[in-house]
């Protein structure tokens, strides 16, 4: 990796209780993006027979910008054979949008992922926001994944708000997969896919829980830029708490949160 790798222990760099995340610091999210997707693409070699945990968000589009480049540049039957085995779960799709709309997670995931790397969309599964009953479409997408034998890696991005998937705080543990409503601040977030008007947000929206994100085999927690720098901090100083549903994470064997220079509130002389 690049130079400006550095491994860092989460409890040195906050001076709270973060015993059990693993940190690392790169420069920018362009290396954030490197970095991430060289790990996504080992997962898929290292261990094929489970699926991956994907995301959505302004923090995973140069990710998959990145996967796609690198995946182009493996040799092709190589690039075959990962196109064949793929399987991805997504964490998260908004109620009531029409399958087509490009605002919904499954046409983003079409268009930087399917696309881009010549995937089977079968094999990119997301829950049906566009099901009549969500309740039981969250079940149905619940029983799904544990059927496929729940999630190898799973990566995170960080809400403002301190949520992961959809858990809005406050959020326990051990929630299930589930429709919730969410809250204003993050569809205020989320706005700018929706010509900036937070109240244009799906009300309601399909998350994987907690439930499901504290089993996956691994966790990759990927934050990028200064406006999470704040948030970032309480995550890594925890303890857990309800009302920042990431802290959970501390309480999982093997987090690896991957932020650049900015989310760690570091300046360009700090
Ligand atoms: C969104 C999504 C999450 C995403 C997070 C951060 O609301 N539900 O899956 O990781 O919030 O989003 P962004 O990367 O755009 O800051």
């Amino acid at each position: 990796m690049s130079q400006d790798l550095i491994r860092t222990d989460a409890t040195g760099a906050t001076g709270g209780a973060a015993a059990g995340f693993e940190l690392i610091e790169l420069a920018d999210p362009v290396a954030v993006a490197e970095h991430v997707a060289a790990l996504l693409l080992h997962e898929r070699r290292r261990r094929p027979e489970l699926p991956l945990g994907l995301a959505t968000g302004r923090t995973m589009e140069p990710i998959y910008r990145a996967l796609a480049r690198q995946i182009g540049q493996l040799p092709f039957a190589e690039g075959e054979r990962l196109r064949e085995r793929w399987l991805s779960f997504n964490l998260d799709e908004y109620v009531g949008l029409a399958a087509e709309d490009p605002r919904c997670f499954r046409s983003v995931m079409t268009e930087r992922l399917v696309l881009p790397l010549g995937l089977d969309p079968e094999r990119v599964r997301l829950p049906d926001g566009t099901a009549a009953d969500p309740d039981a479409e969250a079940d149905r997408y619940r029983l799904e994944l544990e059927a496929a034998g729940g999630v190898g890696l799973q990566v995170l991005g960080l809400g403002l708000n301190g949520h992961v998937g959809f858990n809005e705080p406050p959020c326990g543990a051990d929630v299930r997969c589930r429709c919730i409503n969410l809250s204003a601040s993050t569809r205020a977030a989320n706005a700018s896919a929706f010509g900036g008007n937070p109240e244009a947000v799906p009300a309601r929206a399909i998350t994987l829980g907690l439930g499901e994100i504290m089993v996956a085999r691994s966790i990759l927690l990927v934050v990028t830029g200064a406006a999470k720098a704040g948030i970032l901090r309480w995550i890594l100083q925890g303890p857990p708490t309800p009302e920042l549903p990431a802290s959970w994470l501390h309480r999982h064997p093997r987090v690896l949160v991957v932020a650049d220079r900015a989310a760690l509130g570091r300046g360009d002389n700090g």
